[in-house]
């Protein structure tokens, strides 16, 4: 009886665990209510301002508010789901806006400096002693943690994002590729791991702050949530999607020159004269200035200002030059051209 009471407890558990999961594990789509995903996920609001979307949506789905406040709706859900669920839709990424994606990256950077490391090294400076040496050097480490996200981020905003703004304008810079970027993209949050280690094992009991450090580390804790799901979202979303835009850009890169050689050729041969098209033949055939000269009834003089002009338009001066650009403009047959 007791064997089965415990079954039957673990299997209840298990179902508990599985019915959160299945919870967070919905794939979120357009049509579904904005609020609902908020209800599901509140750790969404942060993304919410990060891609410029406003409260105040009422009942309205992901579609209609994405739409209204200019946000697009596939790249919006994309990262929705890949920071609930950490899934990735690899068969539709060529829908990616990049331009979304930077501006919510960029937002997120300015939310990241600009509200969330002051914010905490206020909350750690009330916690603190402010006379303690300890309490100087916590805000010491917390200083240091700050300057290196905020080096990190800055690299990105001032290095990546300018060379990818380049590359979807057709201006990408030869000397810098996104596997440079992706070869460096570190993780930073060793710093603010010291700092916790710190303040929860080493900083002396005392009953009037504990309250606040405790809270000040509830905190650094959803900020380092925030910032492993940030880089994550640069690793998986952004540097694959930029890959694609090189790899595209590289293709095209070849076909233009491709197409622009093909179109050289039969331009050119319009601006020759017929009698110029005569003198390439005899040239082709392997005659002479002056056997071409007789067959033409014309004077030796006159062949060699043909030949002559004939470079010039064509900037071709051997005659095994002259044979292919014969044969491909179909002045003489391949057949009839001695090897
Ligand atoms: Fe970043
Ligand atoms: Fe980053």
């Amino acid at each position: 009886m007791g064997i089965a009471c415990i079954d039957f407890f673990s299997l209840f558990c298990t179902l508990i665990i599985y019915n959160v999961r299945m919870k967070h594990l919905k794939m979120y789509e357009a049509d579904d209510k904005l609020i609902s995903i908020i209800r599901d996920n509140y750790s969404v609001l942060q993304s919410l301002g990060s891609f410029g979307i406003n409260l105040g949506f009422g009942d309205k789905t992901v579609r209609e508010v994405c739409e209204e406040q200019g946000v697009d709706t596939y790249t919006f859900l994309a990262v929705v789901n890949f920071t609930i669920n950490g899934y990735l839709d690899n068969e539709n990424s060529d829908r990616l806006s990049i331009p979304t994606l930077m501006h919510y990256l960029k937002a997120s950077h300015d939310y990241y400096l600009r509200f969330q490391l002051p914010f905490i090294r206020r909350e750690l400076a009330d916690a603190l002693d402010e006379h303690s040496s300890l309490a100087q050097l916590i805000l010491k480490l917390y200083d240091e943690y700050a300057h290196s996200i905020r080096v990190h981020m800055m690299y990105e905003e001032k290095t990546v994002f300018p060379y990818v703004e380049n590359l979807l304008e057709g201006n990408a810079n030869g000397n810098y590729d996104i596997e440079t970027f992706s070869k460096n993209h570190g993780q930073t949050d060793q710093k603010l791991r010291e700092l916790k280690q710190i303040i929860i094992k080493y900083l002396p009991a005392d009953g009037l702050r504990n309250n606040q450090l405790s809270a000040t580390l509830y905190d650094i804790y959803n900020n380092e949530e925030w910032l492993s799901l940030h880089a994550n979202v640069e690793d998986e979303i952004f540097i694959p999607a930029i890959r694609r835009v090189e790899q595209k850009s590289r293709q095209n890169d070849v076909s233009a020159k491709i197409s622009n050689m093909i179109s050289q050729s039969p331009s050119n041969s319009e601006v020759l004269s017929e009698r110029e098209k005569d003198v390439i033949v005899c040239v082709v055939q392997g005659m002479s200035n002056k056997e071409i000269a007789d067959h033409l009834y014309i004077s030796t003089n006159t062949v060699i200002t043909h030949r002559r002009n004939i470079a010039r338009k064509l900037q071709i001066h051997s005659p095994a030059g002259l044979t292919i650009y014969a044969i491909v403009n179909q002045l003489v047959d391949i057949s009839s051209v001695k090897l």
